[in-house]
């Protein structure tokens, strides 16, 4: 079968490198792509958020399956617009995608669905927001109304702080937020592939969001993740299925906007209760590079199925292993970064099934690598432990000649020994 997968980050490149190893995939697309997906797929040069341009690709190249990397081609309803056109789309359609794409959306189907949650708040307006804060107090949690691509948060300690990050969002005009009550416990990333009411547990995973080591310094869109996640114990499972997961789904076909696709549920879990912290509606980056080297082949056949509306036919075959994975980032992200610096080093790494440097912002030029983004390689590895995974990743990692890059050297802490 001949598949697109639309996205350039290690998302996808894990996504490509999955796929590539079923002997059901003939050809290959991955747009834009980037200088790791070149070595495996043909690259495509596409806005891939204009719907009838990412129609149009698909039924010149005769592509059987769309799968879709990033949330803003989503929300901007490419996936509905390619079922219109009869093409097969692992993805949810724009309607379905709110539950990304607003943050008081999925309060509200919370509210509706009695999805345990932070209690909530949404403002339109810079200064009822401000007498809010002063009257609940400090620690509390300020959020963008919006995509922010995980960086429109404020965990707030202190009420000042809540009032800063209030000012920063009402700068522009139009701004609206959603002020929470602050969680605690420990945080894991869920994974399950639905179809309308039918779901399957695909995965768990945790991310390391800050981008230095002892969770320290600013949001990122994650430095490193390792799966299974510990905390997601068969009756914390069962219990996020029951209590978030199927409710949410239930309502979502309720308002007649089935989900379909994968829900990646944020969840904060304290003493086994877990509640929902937001949902993603497709993988995560770089929880997917891990979930992808664990899946390997038969991450096609779900993505398929689910697309194809068999999802009550798959199954999952997990190996009992665990992976881990580590972000090179330019030297200065999440703010501002150099482009362009040359990476090397890495045509003399493994690449095999059990490890892996997916590539995120890159290009090839001239044979050479260059780093074009703020997150550039993900060094991924499997093992029987999560030790082993953890050495073997970052051993991968420190063999990257790439003196303007620099990683977290504490990816695994909370899991390991
Ligand atoms: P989000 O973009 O909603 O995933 O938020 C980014 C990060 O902020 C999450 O992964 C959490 O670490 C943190 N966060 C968001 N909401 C809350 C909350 N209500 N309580 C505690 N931490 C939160
Ligand atoms: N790693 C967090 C995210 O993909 O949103």
């Amino acid at each position: 079968m001949n598949i697109l997968i639309l996205g350039g980050g290690g998302r996808e490149h894990a996504m490509a490198w999955a796929v590539r190893q079923n002997p059901k995939c003939d050809r290959l697309i991955v747009a834009p792509g980037n200088g790791g997906t070149a070595a495996i797929a043909d690259p495509a040069q596409l806005d891939i958020e204009d719907a009838s341009r990412v129609a149009a690709v698909a039924k010149r190249e005769k592509i059987d399956l769309v799968l879709v990397g990033p949330e803003a081609p989503l929300v901007a309803g490419v996936a509905d617009r390619l079922k219109a056109e009869g093409v097969t789309v692992f993805g949810p359609t724009a309607a379905a995608a709110q539950l990304e794409g607003s943050k008081a959306f999925t309060k509200g189907i919370c509210d509706a669905a009695s999805v345990p949650t932070a209690a909530w708040a949404r403002f339109d307006d810079a200064a009822p927001a401000h007498s809010y804060i002063d009257q609940v107090g400090a620690p509390i949690v300020v959020k963008a109304d919006g995509l922010a691509a995980g960086k429109g948060v404020t965990v707030a300690e202190t009420a000042e702080a809540a009032h800063d990050a209030l000012d920063a969002l009402f700068a522009d005009p139009g701004g609206s937020c959603v002020i929470e009550e602050m969680l605690t416990g420990e945080e894991a990333s869920f994974f399950v592939l639905c179809q309308g009411e039918t779901a399957l547990p695909l995965g768990t995973a945790q991310d390391h969001k800050r981008a230095f080591d002892g969770d320290l310094g600013p949001n990122t869109g994650g430095m490193g993740a390792y799966s299974p996640a510990p905390v997601m114990t068969e009756t914390v499972t069962a219990r996020a299925m029951d209590e978030i997961i199927r409710p949410t789904l239930a309502e979502m076909a309720r308002r007649g906007t089935p989900f379909e696709g994968i829900l990646y549920a944020g969840l904060m879990i304290e003493d086994g209760a877990p509640k929902l912290i937001e949902y993603n509606v497709r993988f995560g980056d770089p929880e997917a590079q891990v979930l992808m080297m664990r899946l390997g082949a038969q991450a096609l056949d779900l993505m398929q199925a689910c697309a194809e509306g068999r999802l009550k036919e798959a199954r999952v075959n997990w190996a009992d292993d665990h992976a881990l994975c580590v972000v090179l980032a330019a030297e200065g992200y999440p703010g501002a970064y150099e482009k362009g610096s040359r990476i090397n080093g890495l045509s003399a790494l493994p690449q095999t099934s059990d490890r892996m440097v997916f590539h995120a912002g890159t290009a090839l030029e001239d044979g050479a690598t260059l780093a074009t983004g703020g997150r550039v390689l993900t060094a991924t590895a499997r093992g029987a432990s999560l030790q082993e995974a953890h050495d073997k990743a970052y051993d991968l990692a420190r063999r990257i000649d790439w003196p303007e890059g620099r990683f977290r050297s504490d990816i695994g802490w909370r899991a390991l020994p």
